[in-house]
């Protein structure tokens, strides 16, 4: 038939970029609360005093990225009410730095036009200091704002988030307050913080809490009035998008992505109106999805693992101990002709395995002769887990 004539015709959205991640909205819905506790903590700079330093926190998708965005933004527009301030702000995601020193490299470019940029090797990090503090010196400025988002990247290397937030005391920048916000949605990278980071960066900690679902109906009703057609979405949709969402994570992100795909799943079909059945395929989907994707990434030893689980959960085997999981693996490790690797290194791919959640375990205790031990199931419906390693070349003959 050949290539038909591209047309403009479409019967469900009529703007579908407001469902994307992308996409940045003009309010902040059901967080007054936190904006409260935003705003107070930012208040001292309004008042031409020290900013405070902010660390925020909660899981992904809940808020912490927009909320920041449009309180600084509401701050450098009202400090224009004010002539003895100058306030400004460098905002830094530092999800592709994986120390301290890469984002101190990476703030200093923040700085400089791409002629003079410094690439991440050949100085040392005093130097990279020095350079941080001379362009801050040289701001001219009242206050800087320094906004560290998804911070946790830099693991247990923190220690940037000690010297900026004290770059004022240590005497480091004198010609301007410096603030810090950092943001993070890993809980782990907060409590393992060095007791010195947590002194001076979290003088004001803000929490991002999940949303519940009624807060996420209240989110998704104000997003999809602006990117569905009217009438086109049944009255079920946005209360099961917001009732999966907020059972399985609390986030607005997810929340969205699945009424985006329900919308493009009733399109791609041909129907004119979004309904629960299409809710649910999405849903089906964006799991699929994300399987696939962390599978492909393990290497074939833990896929080999996670077959071995799979058999034992469609023989109704499960939970199971980790010797009884050990055994089929010798034995699928054999049929594939991959090395068969010792019982230790299965236990690490298990552990492995729980962490992505595709594994989940429980603790037994068989009393004072048997003692306690774990007890394995699959985290995922074997469906899934099924599709995805059908996938895997080397797996897949196993299905046969
Ligand atoms: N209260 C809200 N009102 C309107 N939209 C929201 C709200 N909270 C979150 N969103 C939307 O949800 C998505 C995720 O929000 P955001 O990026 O701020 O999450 P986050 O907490 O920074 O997550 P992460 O930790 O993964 O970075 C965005 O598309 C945002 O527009
Ligand atoms: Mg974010």
């Amino acid at each position: 038939m050949g290539l038909t004539e591209f047309t403009r015709d479409d019967p469900i959205f009529t703007d579908e970029s407001v469902l994307r991640d992308s996409y940045r909205p003009q309010e902040l819905l059901e967080r007054d609360k936190e904006l409260g506790e935003y705003q107070s903590a930012l208040q001292p700079i309004i008042n031409g005093a020290p900013p405070k330093n902010i660390f925020l926190y909660g899981q992904t998708g809940v808020g912490k990225t927009v909320a920041t965005r449009l309180v600084l933004k509401r701050l450098i527009n009202d400090q224009e009410n004010y002539d003895d301030l100058d306030i400004q702000v460098v905002e830094l995601n530092c999800k592709s730095a994986s120390s301290s020193y890469q984002v101190s490299v990476d703030l200093v470019n923040k700085f400089r036009d791409a002629e003079s940029m410094i690439s991440s090797t050949g100085y040392p990090a005093t130097r990279v200091y020095q350079m941080l503090w001379d362009h801050l010196n040289h701001l001219d400025a009242t206050h800087v704002l320094i906004v560290l988002d998804e911070i946790d990247s830099i693991g247990s290397d923190d220690d940037i988030l000690y010297q900026l937030p004290r770059a004022n005391d240590n005497e480091n920048v004198q010609d301007c307050w410096v603030g810090v916000i950092g943001i993070s949605n890993d809980f782990t990278f907060r409590d393992n913080l060095s007791a010195r980071v947590k002194d001076s960066l979290c003088e004001e900690e803000i929490h991002f809490p999940p949303y519940d679902a009624g807060q996420l109906r209240t989110i998704l009703q104000q997003r999809a009035s602006k990117a569905f057609r009217d009438d086109v979405l049944s009255d079920d949709v946005i209360p099961l998008c917001s009732a999966f969402a907020a059972q399985e994570s609390g986030s607005a992100r997810q929340a969205l992505k699945l009424i985006y795909k329900a919308g493009d799943l009733a399109r791609s079909r041909e129907e004119e109106r979004v309904e629960e059945h299409h809710v649910r395929d999405a849903r089906t989907l964006i799991e699929k999805g994300k399987v696939q994707d962390e599978l492909e990434s393990l290497p074939i030893q833990s896929q080999l693992t996670l077959y071995s689980l799979l058999q034992l959960e469609v023989e109704g085997e499960t939970p199971c101990k980790r010797a009884e999981i050990y055994d089929r693996y010798q034995v699928v490790a054999q049929i594939v002709d991959a090395d068969v690797v010792s019982d230790r290194t299965i236990h690490d791919r298990i552990s492995q395995l729980r962490l992505k959640g595709f594994v989940e375990h429980d603790e037994r205790n068989d009393g004072i002769r048997g003692g306690s031990y774990y007890q394995y199931s699959l985290d995922v419906r074997p469906e899934i887990v099924e599709d995805a390693l059908r996938q895997s070349s080397r797996v897949a003959e196993l299905f046969d």
